[in-house]
């Protein structure tokens, strides 16, 4: 049998990685509460990472971004980040995650604040969005449960829509996306307007908290240069060949967390009525949405999981593409059926020209990985396996020769 190499690392920052892997604490801090992106990976677990293998100043890539927990870390920390994502969704509440926020976007932000309660007036007329109603995107919004909530969204909407420059517009639907997706997505009860009116005003106020607090992380003056921070709205499959790094930076680590093989999570729909599916959050969030399910899970939910793997494959050898033998590359994968699919997954990184690289022994689990359990994971296995998808395993890989 060979040896697989280890991973180096000083033994209290991988101690504290291990630790941070099997912490179960709430999701908290900094703007990662603006959206509860579906299957975010643990902030903690993505700071030990960039503690354990980067230094100030070093570039970061996540190439599945999602929510942009990896950016937001990167950017508290001091580390340049790049994060790319298929979903324009994902890139929206990313970059609105990690814009720095001034004092006076934030005090007119708090305006808003105050006003939009009164916004909101089931009784009074509001124009739509007539372009996203025709294209489908308030689609089983206007059921007799719905509609009050779906007119509440279309006025705050618009005195979004006031807001200038840019980037308020994109923080106020962020706050409107959040509450909405707490108001309407998997809700067996709706909200009232009244109790929708004041979670909107909470979220808001504990949002321009959160941009705060990210300002006061990102501009700590410990004489450190200022992250610099890019979203990519592409795929990962090529890369290696965008004009982002043409000038050669390398990323001196890729944490990230890849669609999972045979998990089915829908990170570009909310759930209504019982489980019908509406794109509202890109009409809230005023993106284009791609396409259907197995645009964003890597491909069709068929038993082999060919097209997934296949998938997997082309993105995995763009990553190594854009790697040197110094990056470490860390990811977070769940399985549906981990007594085949992790043997798939290791041998597409294999293929790839990715060696695995384990824990040293006697530092956690028996087979030198670090398996962790998510706490209140919510989703659908579609293969009956072992799991329930609430494990999950950090993997650790280097790319082979020079
Ligand atoms: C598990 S989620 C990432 C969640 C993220 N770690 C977070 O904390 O929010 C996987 C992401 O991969 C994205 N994705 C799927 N196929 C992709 C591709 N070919 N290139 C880039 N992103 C892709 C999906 O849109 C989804 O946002």
């Amino acid at each position: 049998m060979v040896a697989r190499p280890s991973v180096r690392g000083q033994p209290e920052s991988l101690a504290r990685l291990i630790d941070a892997a099997r912490d179960t604490s709430p999701i908290a801090g900094l703007t990662h509460n603006f959206y509860r992106y579906p299957a975010r990976f643990s902030p903690k677990l993505v700071r030990a990472a960039i503690d354990a293998f980067t230094e100030p100043g070093d570039l970061v890539l996540d190439p599945f971004v999602g929510g942009g927990t990896t950016l937001v870390e990167a950017m508290a920390s001091g580390r340049h980040a790049i994060g790319t994502d298929i979903s324009s969704l994902a890139t929206f509440v990313s970059e609105v995650k990690t814009t720095l926020y001034g004092d006076e976007d934030l005090a007119r932000l708090q305006r808003w604040c105050e006003c939009i309660a009164d916004g909101i007036n089931i009784l009074e007329p509001v124009a739509n969005d007539a372009h996203y109603e025709e294209a489908g995107y308030t689609k089983h919004l206007d059921s007799a449960a719905n509609w009050r909530l779906k007119k509440a969204i279309e006025q705050v909407i618009a005195t979004a829509r006031e807001l200038k420059p840019k980037r308020l517009e994109d923080f106020a639907r962020c706050v409107l996306l959040r509450t909405s997706q707490w108001a309407l997505n998997g809700r067996k009860k709706l909200p009232s307007i009244d109790d929708f009116r004041a979670m909107l005003v909470t979220d808001a106020a504990s949002m321009i908290d959160g941009a705060r607090e990210l300002r006061r992380a990102a501009l700590d003056d410990r004489g450190r240069e200022a992250s610099q921070i890019i979203c990519l709205n592409r795929s990962t499959k090529g890369l290696e060949s965008d004009a982002t790094f043409a000038d050669g930076r390398r990323p001196r680590l890729v944490v990230t967390s890849p669609p999972y093989p045979g998990v089915h999570v829908l990170y570009h729909r909310w759930q209504v009525d019982g489980r019908k599916e509406t794109p509202a959050p890109f009409w809230i969030a005023n993106r284009l949405d791609g396409d259907g399910a197995a645009y964003y899970t890597m491909g069709a939910r068929t038993k082999e999981l060919n097209s997934y793997f296949a998938n997997l494959k082309a993105s995995l050898r763009s990553v190594a593409a854009l790697c040197d033998r110094n990056t470490m590359i860390v990811q977070v994968v769940a399985f549906s059926q981990p007594e085949w699919q992790l043997s798939r997954y290791l041998s597409v990184a294999d293929d790839v020209g990715l060696d695995e690289c384990l824990l040293p022994s006697g530092t956690y689990a028996p087979d030198g990985r670090l398996w962790r359990t998510v706490p209140n994971r919510r989703w659908y296995a579609d293969q009956r396996g072992t799991t329930n998808g609430s494990q999950e395993v950090v993997l650790f890989h280097r790319r082979r020769g020079g």
